[in-house]
């Protein structure tokens, strides 16, 4: 048998019924672009994360840019973001004119280490945007001390841990500003992209509101330099139909992380758990102790994987001209090297997930 790395497929043949009717609806309204779907989901997520309120974008990447814009955050200013993160957290901060400073990860967490945080804050540091890393929150305690101590914005860059929970509240509430990606693969994930920007300062609302809409409170009055960054009402709904099941796909996927960790493999490194956080698993990844040799097992055994990420940001092509090296952050150099994402998906059957244990265990 063999078992993919991940199937979107699965997802939609269980949904169809319930997602044709939501997308019917738009289209009988002809709601395409931002409008009463948009305005719903917003609702629905302000709801779930616990925080004042959302704001639908057409992606998570222009979600990130959006928050520091409304910070008020750019040319001159600097801010810190994990070396191992998916480059669009850094995106958002170069979109800005601001300037991305990595900091490496903790060597067990494999999340923003607050230590080497600190150690990069200059005069120039407005924020730090931490990453709930493959579901993973952070040290929300640490960063946010830290952030208080020195002045500066915590936001949350939450676009793969929608639901996961840190002292028993769901992460995106604890920084000024949280964003969240809605990309197809995501726990929570749109038919086409989507985004959303969550906060409690209703004056923050409002100005990433005006912002996505080319900078307009009132139609053709437009007050700031501003984007086409809306929501598409077809992904809104999609995305009202999807988020009532997303706790329960969160727990599956909880049950198949438990189930990889509780082999206690002498040769595969799991991320280690953040105290007081729960993980919702977006991806499950291990750094086995010879990832050759761990590789070729899972080729020859049928079982699909992937890497998250293969280049840390500070080593990109794009950010040649920041002058990282090589060695900068060991951390998360080695785990770019190193690291193996294992099949990870709520629709994963009992029989699928048995025989990757199997196979693991024959490592
Ligand atoms: C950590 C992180 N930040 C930002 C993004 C960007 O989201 P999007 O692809 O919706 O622009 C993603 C996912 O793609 C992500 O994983």
């Amino acid at each position: 048998m063999k078992v993919p790395f991940f199937d979107l497929k699965r997802q939609y043949e269980q949904l169809k019924p319930e997602i044709w009717q939501a997308m019917n609806r738009v289209m009988d309204q002809t709601a395409f672009s931002g409008g009463p779907f948009v305005s719903q989901l917003e609702t629905e997520l302000a709801a779930f994360n616990e925080t004042g309120f959302a704001v639908g974008v057409n992606n998570g990447t222009n979600a990130i840019q959006l928050a520091l814009l409304a910070l008020g955050i750019g040319p001159g200013d600097e801010v810190i973001v994990p070396a191992n993160t998916f480059i669009a957290t850094a995106w958002g901060v170069s979109y800005v004119g601001a300037t991305p400073v990595f900091a490496d990860c903790d060597p067990m967490t494999w999340n923003l280490d607050p230590v080497d945080a600190e150690r990069k804050i200059s005069p120039k540091t407005k924020a730090i945007i931490g990453v709930h890393l493959y579901g993973q929150p952070f040290n929300i305690d640490a960063l946010s001390r830290l952030c208080n101590e020195k002045g500066i914005h915590l936001m949350e860059d939450n676009a793969q841990a929608m639901g996961a929970t840190y002292k028993g509240r769901k992460v995106g509430q604890f920084g000024v500003l949280s964003t969240t990606s809605f990309y197809p693969g995501k726990n929570l994930g749109a038919y086409g992209e989507g985004g959303a920007v969550f906060g409690h300062d209703p004056a923050l609302g409002e100005t990433i509101q005006m912002l996505k809409n080319h900078g307009s409170r009132e139609r053709y009055y437009h007050e700031a330099l501003g984007f086409n960054m809306r929501m598409e009402g077809l992904q809104a709904a999609v995305l009202s139909v999807k988020l009532p099941h997303l706790p329960a796909w969160n727990q599956r996927r909880q049950f198949i992380a438990k189930a990889y960790r509780q082999l206690n493999h002498p040769r595969l490194q799991f991320q280690a758990p953040e105290t007081h956080a729960e993980s919702v698993y977006h991806l499950a990844v291990v750094i086995p102790d010879d990832k050759q040799a761990f590789l070729t097992h899972l080729e020859n055994e049928g079982v699909g994987y992937a890497f998250h990420y293969p280049v840390p940001c500070h080593l990109q092509k794009a950010y040649a001209h920041l002058g990282y090296q090589k060695g900068d952050f060991p951390h998360a150099e080695h785990l770019a090297e190193n690291g193996v994402s294992l099949p990870m998906f709520p629709e994963m059957s009992d029989a699928e997930l048995e025989r990757v244990l199997e196979i693991l265990k024959k490592f």
